[in-house]
């Protein structure tokens, strides 16, 4: 196995610092009868020696993972519609001033976020190749594109609407090895004076809260002030802002301007300083990482036999991607827990890809309660609990495993 590759960004060499081994598709739940046709890939990350860029060291084509029956849907979460409707707001306060602003958002979901936009009357643009959820998008009067954000699309838009004063992605261009293509397209659809505004898992948090189970297809980037602000000066744009959101489990916002066009928030030399003292991608970190790695593992693995040989029922919360990083990099069978409650219909009697634990519909979660429950959506802890006190009540407990194993 080559245990270096080339950066995606600034083609420098990708020193590998840890592998997963073969994984399946984070979001391929599989079809009880059709377990044969799964697709699986090496998974392993690096950081580039030159830009410092974590990414992975294989890319899946994309069509593999965006397509018609894509199950992620952005709007099963309160607090992430709050959280959409706050940067809707915001963007409508400080960017969308105008007398009749344009905006353009790739990876737009179900329209989560543009939906505030539409019903204020701006004029937007959802880019939004999974069809499933784009016809979401567009059920809720969202103007939306059913193709994946490239230079060539950027074009059209130029050409049909003119130029963007907001070129915006949540949980999008992380995902999208292609940078070079997607940099062009926005350098020619973003105004002169716009901004283009993203928000993605933080490095720096992976690392402090060994949370690995943000690694996964489709998340092929792992950004940091560090490395977007060299990615975004080797493409023709400028970091000029960068803020952090709790969401997710820790994740920075950045915006990119033309050069010169705006004067860079004192927000990116601090947060740079902080990734810099921390040493975020010197080799004694990344190593140190991937032990927290293999510890999280053990003690996980530990625990979830202890409790299956006491007798006890483990049952998962929340059928995440993230969630197929531990079951397949851990090897959680069914033996180990029976079944993951998750809200989303288009998960529900599907099986987890690769080790297939039955996927169910949140009122099995109650029927009866089991004695454990291994919340895989760790990032929605604090709405999930409270929603699920009678659980507690009950005498039910949760597992974590973020930032460190643990029963609560
Ligand atoms: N913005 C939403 C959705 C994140 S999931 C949120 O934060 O909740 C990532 C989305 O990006 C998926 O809906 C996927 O179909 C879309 N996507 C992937 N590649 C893309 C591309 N090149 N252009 C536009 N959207 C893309
Ligand atoms: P999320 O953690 O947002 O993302 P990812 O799939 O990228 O890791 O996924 C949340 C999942 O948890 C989603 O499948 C919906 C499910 N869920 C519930 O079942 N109940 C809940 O109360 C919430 C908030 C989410
Ligand atoms: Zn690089």
């Amino acid at each position: 196995m080559p245990d270096t590759s080339q950066c995606r960004v600034c083609s420098g060499t990708v020193e590998q610092f840890f592998d997963f081994g073969r994984q399946p598709l984070a979001d391929a739940f599989v079809t009880p009868g059709r377990t044969g046709e799964e697709f699986f890939y090496r998974m392993a990350v690096g950081a580039c020696r030159t830009c410092t860029m974590v990414q992975l060291m294989e890319e899946v084509p994309r069509q593999h993972m965006f397509h018609e029956d894509y199950p992620y849907v952005s709007s099963g979460s309160t607090v992430m519609r709050a959280h959409f409707e706050k940067t809707a707001e915001r963007l409508l306060d400080t960017e969308l001033t105008g007398p009749d602003p344009f905006i353009v958002e790739f990876g737009c979901n179900d329209g989560i976020m543009l939906k505030t936009l539409a019903d204020r009357g701006i004029r937007h643009l959802g880019v939004e190749p999974s069809g499933g959820v784009a016809d979401m998008a567009a059920a809720k009067g969202i103007r939306v594109r059913k193709t994946f954000f490239e230079e060539s699309v950027a074009r059209d838009i130029v050409a049909a609407d003119g130029h963007a004063d907001v070129i915006y992605a949540a949980n999008t261009f992380s995902h999208i090895a292609y940078v070079d293509d997607i940099f062009r397209g926005v350098r020619e659809l973003l105004a002169p004076t716009g901004v283009f505004v993203f928000e993605d898992p933080y490095f720096l948090e992976i690392v402090q809260r060994t949370s690995f189970d943000q690694i996964y297809d489709e998340h092929f980037y792992f950004f940091a002030v560090r490395s977007v602000q060299e990615m975004a000066a080797r493409h023709g744009l400028e970091l000029v802002d960068v803020e952090r959101l709790q969401v997710h489990g820790g994740e920075v916002r950045y915006t990119l301007a033309h050069p010169g066009a705006r004067t860079p928030s004192p927000a990116v030399a601090e947060l740079l300083a902080e990734e810099e003292a921390r040493e975020l991608t010197h080799p004694d970190t990344l190593r140190g990482f991937g032990e927290s790695v293999e510890g999280t593992r053990e003690r996980l693995l530990a625990l979830l036999r202890r409790i299956r040989d006491e007798g006890g029922r483990v049952v998962g919360y929340g059928a995440t991607a993230k969630s197929s990083t531990v079951i397949n990099y851990c090897g959680i069978g069914p033996d180990l827990v029976s079944f993951i409650c998750d809200t989303t219909p288009a998960k529900q009697g599907r099986l987890t890809p690769g080790l297939h634990i039955p996927v169910r519909e949140p009122k099995a979660f109650a029927d009866p309660y089991p004695d454990y429950a291994l919340l895989f959506a760790w990032n929605h802890a604090d709405e999930i609990m409270a929603k699920e006190r009678e659980f507690r009540q009950a005498g039910g407990r949760w597992i974590l495993y973020v930032p460190e194993v643990r029963v609560v």
